[in-house]
């Protein structure tokens, strides 16, 4: 899939095989950000732990709090915003 702001190419056959529902980036800029732990946290609410997996970088590195969701690269830097993009 393409995310076409960015161009940034994400491999969603590898998404669909970690049978996850929702990914959390890992790249570089959200991992020195440190908006995992903050988004892990909020995801919880909502998913299980084994539920949630990993990806390295979705092209919303400006913004960081970087996340995919039913086929979409988005930013959620709130909590309120994520519930926003889970209850589309
Ligand atoms: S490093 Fe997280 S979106 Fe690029």
């Amino acid at each position: 899939m393409i995310n076409k702001k960015k161009e940034k190419i994400i491999d969603t056959e590898k998404l669909q095989n970690e049978n996850k529902k929702i990914h959390i980036c890992n790249g570089k800029s959200c991992s020195i950000a440190g908006t995992q732990e903050i988004l892990k946290d909020w995801l919880k609410e909502d998913f299980k732990d084994e539920e949630i997996g990993y990806y390295p970088c979705f092209g919303k590195c400006d913004t960081n709090f970087a996340l995919f969701y039913d086929g979409k690269a988005y930013s959620a830097p709130s909590a309120k915003s994520l519930k926003k993009i889970i209850n589309k």
